[in-house]
């Protein structure tokens, strides 16, 4: 049996966009739906009712373009909203951590630092988190004014780009962090410039991969999955939605997709 329906995936605006790109390479037969929620970005800096809100409409929009399940791509909606979505749709769900067991298993300094958003920072979900792995390591927590809207502006190749990143690292390199958790789906995005500012000796590390991970393994327990993997003839499709401004929200979508993108609008 296979099932064609896609998967639906979305995020305050484009920072899902890394972990769309992370299933689509782990699951080429699988088509995805994908909705930037643009005329809300950022989520970071709302109250958490506000993101849970939010949170509820945008799943709505992709459960009824068809979704099979949902993959909700923002560290800040899972903290906020995950309970809420999976209490009121029957769908499977899937989301988003920062990768603090990971980091915190593989420190040798013992301290790392979590870059994530206000909000994230204040979930009970983070705190649990924390509780469960800062026992024997310190866990310095940044959150990044000017990270989302440097990614969503697309110009993250501009002058003044590496002064926004810099200045939130600075207590992580006073604290001599090894390891450094990007605890939103933007920062990948910013992962270079992250590296230029700390260096090669510090690990930089995100939760992408290891969600497509646990999409392909939801899609074999629900009898979900698109195709026989042996018949790769026929890649999904990708579907861009926002409820901004599709003028706007394409060319950045497209640079960071790495490929041109058709954005429609979600009304
Ligand atoms: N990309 C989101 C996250 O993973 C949210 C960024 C924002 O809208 O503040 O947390």
């Amino acid at each position: 049996m296979s099932d064609p329906r896609p998967i639906g995936v979305f995020d305050s605006g484009l920072g899902g966009l890394s972990v769309a790109r992370e299933i689509r390479s782990r699951l080429p037969d699988e088509s995805i739906i994908y909705i930037a929620d643009s005329a809300y970005v950022p989520y970071g800096g709302r109250p958490l009712e506000e993101i849970r809100e939010r949170s509820i409409v945008v799943t709505g929009e992709l459960v009824k373009r068809g979704a099979k399940m949902i993959i909700v791509a923002c560290n800040t909606a899972s903290g906020a909203a995950i309970e809420q979505l999976r209490a009121r749709f029957s769908l499977p769900i899937v989301g988003l951590e920062p990768a603090v067991k990971p980091a915190a298993v593989s420190t040798r300094a013992g301290c790392i630092a979590v870059l994530a958003t206000p909000a994230t920072l204040q979930t009970d979900r983070f705190h649990r988190l924390v509780d469960q792995h800062g026992e024997d390591v310190r866990i310095v927590k940044i959150p990044c004014p000017g990270y989302v809207e440097l990614v969503e502006s697309g110009k993250m190749d501009d002058e003044r780009a590496l002064e926004i990143v810099r200045e939130p690292l600075m207590p992580a390199i006073q604290a001599g962090v090894d390891r450094v958790v990007l605890g939103c789906t933007h920062y990948p995005f910013l992962r270079e410039l992250i590296r230029q500012v700390l260096g090669d000796g510090v690990e930089i590390l995100d939760s992408g991969a290891a969600v497509a991970r646990q999409v392909e393994r939801v899609l074999v327990q629900h009898e979900l999955a698109a195709g026989d993997p042996a018949d790769r003839s026929e890649p999904g499709s990708f579907t861009m939605l926002t409820t901004g401004d599709p003028g706007r929200v394409a060319p950045v979508a497209s640079g960071l997709w790495g490929s041109p993108l058709t954005v429609g609008q979600v009304v």
